[in-house]
């Protein structure tokens, strides 16, 4: 079977790559865990994992951007994702970076460091003009990501029907950083 093997990024510990179908076992370690996805409305079958993929397998086929496979260096193994996807915010398209981490794996600075890989991938490739973030105000880690990323608070908005905080970095302040 012929197999794209596409990577995206790379950082000290971590590769982005495109996701293949055949991640789904290693994601669904991630996003079926019940304490990992205990701020969205449930946690994903394997039917929603295999979705999840499908999803970001069309996103890189129309916006060359989507949420990517997270590696580790060390092991090879698959332990979460993160990317730049469009979320549509108050009727406009923002780009928004997004990571889920093997909750074994939380704490040592994994998402941060895709995140920031992300952000300047974001800004160079891409050319935004911003980046956001959208987090549920209770996702205590997920907003100290963000600000470890040079994201501030931009302001609060519904997304899918529940209230989030819209974290956002601009292009002049990530150039400065
Ligand atoms: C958010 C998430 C990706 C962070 O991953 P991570 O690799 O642990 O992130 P980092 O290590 O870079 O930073 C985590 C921060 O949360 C803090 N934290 C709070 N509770 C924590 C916990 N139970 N375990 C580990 N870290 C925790 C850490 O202290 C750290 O902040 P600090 O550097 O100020 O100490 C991970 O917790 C996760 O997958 N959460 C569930 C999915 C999710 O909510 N994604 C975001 C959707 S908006």
């Amino acid at each position: 079977m012929h197999m794209r093997n596409v990577t995206i990024l790379g950082t000290s510990r971590l590769l982005l790559r495109e996701f293949h179908r055949d991640d789904a076992a290693a994601l669904a370690l991630v996003i079926a865990d019940p304490e990992t996805m205990r701020f969205y409305p449930a946690p994903f079958d394997r039917a929603g994992v295999e979705q999840w993929i499908e999803r970001n397998l069309r996103r890189y086929a129309r916006y060359g951007h989507g949420l990517w496979g997270m590696v580790l260096k060390s092991t090879g193994e698959l332990i979460g994702d993160c990317g730049l996807t469009f979320q549509n915010v108050e009727g406009v398209d923002e780009l928004e970076i997004g990571y889920h981490v093997r909750r074994d794996l939380w704490g040592q600075g994994l998402a941060t460091e895709a995140a920031r890989a992300c952000r300047d991938y974001g800004f160079g490739r891409w050319q935004a003009e911003r980046i956001i973030s959208l987090i549920r105000p209770e996702n205590i880690s997920s907003r100290r990501v963000a600000e470890k990323n040079g994201m501030k608070i931009w302001k609060e908005a519904m997304h899918h029907g529940l209230q989030h905080l819209v974290y956002r970095i601009r292009r002049e302040h990530a150039s400065a950083r």
